[in-house]
């Protein structure tokens, strides 16, 4: 990997014995410690912990890119941090690395305030005793903090992580053991957290979690921590998912994990069964494009063991217990939220009331909720803390729970009563791509199930899909007509019926990576108000496929060329195109429930274009990240 070459070219840093810190103070600025990657490893015989370290938190960037910092214990504790993207941390830590068994690291998001060496983790105590990596947001911080001085702590930054490396201070020094310290410590933290901790003289990790995630992956006499499998999935696919409340201590050779009463427990582990390489660039420039790419391959493990050929029947396990619903509400945010409302109009065509809900909105206490509801959270990560927050009042309300979800063991796969996994395989770049594809492969094989409604013409059209992505992969003329375009004032999607929800996503794509304006409107709504944005320096890309009423969306597109936009259209018919399109890219024809899966890889590919064109960093754009887990 790059940055592990410029990791071993790096020899300009030796360090004297004792503790190391490494600060590049760049601002003052607060910030809580809100949604982040934690790694941690393991191993007796690690030549050089921090290069495991350093790696993992390059592969979970994609949930935090701000600021990163490693700590080791060894005979010392040594603590690296830096403000700033990873590079800058492993321009800095020495190439000879701290000695020792066991480390930790993060790499933080975050949302009040700049990031700054101070607020970057591990955060320490008075003593520099402990080192904390956290996730998450522990809501009574102010309180512990106000308590903790009163006592004579000392804090360096403003974050509410660092009352958790005093707190285990505090019990330290009244000579609790380290394990017991730790779990002590964490008893009095409210709100959510995915925690690792270091002791200084203890070759160990504790860890433990509250509505946060945090896997364990198991080796050979080695393990690591993380907040998400790809960080270490090149090594081992064998995992434990903490449950809430437990506490592992990690030690080289030697794991145990017990319940919050402290009472001993033997947590199954899982295999993981995604390919390594899924989880890599694979010589992309961007994992995005690798994984647009990807698409025919997720779609195919989508429908395996599902959908066969157009007269088999379909055998979807995860649904078999479900019956037909009253209604059905979707939760959830972002491109999942996109594919809800596609999801909820498949299944109020065939006759179940259904609606999408985006789940910051979700307040079951305004609607009638009874057994009679089916909740669906759709969410690629299965960690969105709205979406999870939506799925725990729902549950509450009574209703029964359904996950839609890539990751297996995530919160809302254990949470929700029943689950189907989308299967797209690990998905990186911080922009859904893959998963979006999956989802609306998903929810169709959902809804047509759920409905009883399989039809041999759905069932093929499931089965070309791979094929037809693949097609519009090779041959796209997207990319060409989105450098056309560049140096526009805005860019419009535009669609109806099944592409509302796509010109929806199309837009999100375009401003998430491209930092351009852009915008998606189901095509009825120009008129009333978007219209008067529309100049002959907005694009519009009209969505003209099967299955949307041809002649309003022929109106809409005449309504738009007549103010001087200029018109791309997406078609499957372009014997049919409205005479005014001045630029046409054709996918192929399919059934109308699939067609927006095609017309969607165009869009990717129209904003992955203009972002690479503009040369933005389409993997990690500033101020987003992958897998939000604060409300
Ligand atoms: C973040 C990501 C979006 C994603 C949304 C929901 O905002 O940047 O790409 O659509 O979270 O994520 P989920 O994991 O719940 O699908």
């Amino acid at each position: 990997m790059a940055f592990f070459r410029r990791y071993c070219r790096n020899r300009n840093y030796v360090t004297g014995p004792g503790r190391v810190y490494e600060f590049f103070i760049r601002g003052h600025n607060a910030g809580e410690s809100l949604m982040c990657g934690i790694i941690g490893y393991a191993n007796a015989d690690a030549r050089n912990i921090a290069v495991p370290l350093l790696e993992g938190l390059s592969r979970l960037e994609y949930r935090g890119y701000d600021s990163a910092g490693i700590a080791v214990s060894g005979t010392d504790l040594t603590v690296y941090k830096h403000s700033g993207e990873l590079e800058m941390l492993i321009e800095r830590v020495p190439e000879s690395g701290p000695s020792g068994a066991v480390g930790i690291g993060h790499t933080r998001w975050s949302t009040h305030g700049p990031p700054t060496d101070e607020n970057a983790h591990p955060h320490t105590d008075c003593t520099d005793r402990v080192a904390v990596v956290h996730n998450g947001i522990i809501e009574n911080a102010r309180g512990l903090r106000r308590a903790l001085e009163a006592n004579g702590h000392t804090f360096d930054s403003q974050t509410d992580t660092e009352v958790i490396p005093h707190l285990i201070e505090a019990e330290l020094d009244r000579s609790t053991a380290p394990e017991t310290a730790f779990r002590n410590a964490v008893s009095q933290l409210e709100g959510s957290y995915a925690v690792g901790a270091l002791i200084e003289g203890e070759a160990a990790i504790y860890a433990t979690r509250h509505r946060s995630p945090l896997v364990l992956g198991l080796g050979d006499e080695w393990y690591y921590l993380a907040s998400d499998v790809p960080a270490f999935l090149e090594y081992t696919n064998r995992v434990i998912y903490l449950e809430d409340g437990q506490v592992a201590t990690i030690r080289p050779n030697a794991l145990t994990v017990t319940n919050e009463d402290g009472s001993p427990t033997q947590p199954l582990a899982e295999t993981v069964d995604w390919d390594t390489n899924a989880a890599k660039k694979g010589g992309y420039p961007h994992y995005m494009l690798k994984e647009i790419y990807d698409q025919p391959t997720a779609i195919e493990w989508c429908l395996r063991g599902r959908v066969g050929t157009p007269t088999d029947s379909v055998a979807i396990r995860s649904m078999e217990p479900l019956d037909r619903p009253e209604q059905i509400h979707f939760v959830s945010c972002g491109s999942s939220h996109h594919a809800s409302l596609y999801g909820a109009q498949l299944l109020r065509e065939r006759g179940i009331p259904a609606y999408a809900f985006l789940a910051s909105e979700y307040d079951p206490g305004s609607i009638p909720i009874d057994d009679g509801t089916l909740v669906v959270a759709v969410t690629q990560s299965g960690e969105t803390a709205d979406t999870l927050y939506a799925l725990s009042g729902a549950m509450e309300a009574g209703a029964t729970t359904v996950a839609v979800t890539n990751v297996v063991g995530s919160t809302a796969a254990r949470k929700a009563d029943h689950t189907m996994y989308i299967r797209a395989g690990p998905e990186v770049g911080v922009a859904a791509t893959k998963t979006f594809a999956s989802q609306l492969v998903a929810l169709s094989m959902f809804s047509s199930t759920l409905t009883d409604s399989w039809t041999p013409s759905l069932k093929q059209a499931l089965c070309d899909l791979p094929g037809q992505i693949q097609q519009i992969l090779d041959k796209s003329t997207m990319e060409s007509i989105a450098t056309d375009f560049l140096g526009s004032d805005a860019f419009f999607f535009i669609g109806r019926s099944y592409n509302a929800p796509v010109a929806l996503e199309g837009a999100l794509k375009t401003k998430e990576i491209t930092y351009e304006h852009a915008e998606g409107f189901a095509a009825g709504e120009l008129k009333h108000g978007p219209l008067s944005l529309v100049t002959d320096e907005t694009p519009v890309i009209a969505l003209w496929t099967a299955g949307a009423d041809p002649a309003a969306m022929r109106t809409n597109i005449r309504e738009v060329a007549a103010r001087g936009a200029p018109v791309v259209v997406v078609t499957d018919s372009p014997g049919s195109a409205p005479e005014v399109a001045d630029r046409i890219d054709v996918v192929p024809k399919t059934h109308p429930w699939t067609s927006p899966v095609l017309v969607n890889t165009s869009l990717q590919l129209f904003a992955y274009r203009i972002a690479s064109a503009l040369g933005r960093p389409i993997d990690k754009p500033r101020n987003l990240a992958k897998s939000v887990t604060v409300r």
